[in-house]
């Protein structure tokens, strides 16, 4: 493999011939952990729900839940499941969605969705490993968000960690309203 061999045979002093001194390495990649390339930054993700906004309004009428995974699911890179559930004799069962796996379903009530339905508030989960009842559908999410309306509950989730924030809350409810 080519890769570990480099790695592996490089000296520290090379690094630093290439780099200049170790603090400025030090420094270097300080900033590149501010600046994590892997999440959207604020500005372009706010550009995104905005585009999103706007085909989901030339929609009108035609309108679905179908659609608004759809058009979500495919502005977002970093997102692995988009999808609506729906409360059924005290449980959740798959709506529409889009996503890299089968969803599972139903769920029980104990999870992120079932938390957010029963207490009507959106909950924004960092770190799913790190939340309290979390249903794992698919190893690969990392972070999630849900909004609950009506007996339904929009669910995503992104292989990032903390991904979701203030501005997916924000434009998601707006989403929501339009349907
Ligand atoms: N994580 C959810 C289950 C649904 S999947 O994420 C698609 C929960 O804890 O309710």
């Amino acid at each position: 493999m080519l890769y570990p061999s480099i790695r592996d045979n490089i000296s520290p002093n090379a690094v630093v011939a290439v780099l200049g001194k170790p603090e400025t390495i030090i420094a270097f990649s300080e900033y590149l952990l501010f600046f994590d390339m892997s999440k959207l930054q604020p500005d372009i993700k706010e550009e995104t729900y905005q585009k999103a906004i706007s085909k989901i309004k030339n929609l009108k009428d035609k309108l679905t839940l179908d659609l608004i995974c759809n058009t979500l699911y495919d502005m977002f890179e970093n997102w692995n499941f988009c999808g609506f559930y729906i409360l059924n004799d005290n449980e959740l069962e798959i709506s529409f969605y889009k996503s890299d796996k089968i969803p599972c379903s139903p769920i029980n009530m104990g999870g992120v969705c079932g938390q957010s339905l029963n207490s009507r508030k959106i909950i924004i989960v960092p770190n799913v490993s790190k939340f309290h009842g979390h249903i794992e559908c698919d190893p690969n999410s990392k972070s999630e968000i849900t909004i609950p309306f009506l007996n339904y509950v929009l669910d995503i989730d992104s292989k990032e960690l903390d991904d979701f924030d203030e501005i997916d809350k924000k434009y998601l409810k707006e989403i929501i309203e339009m349907i």
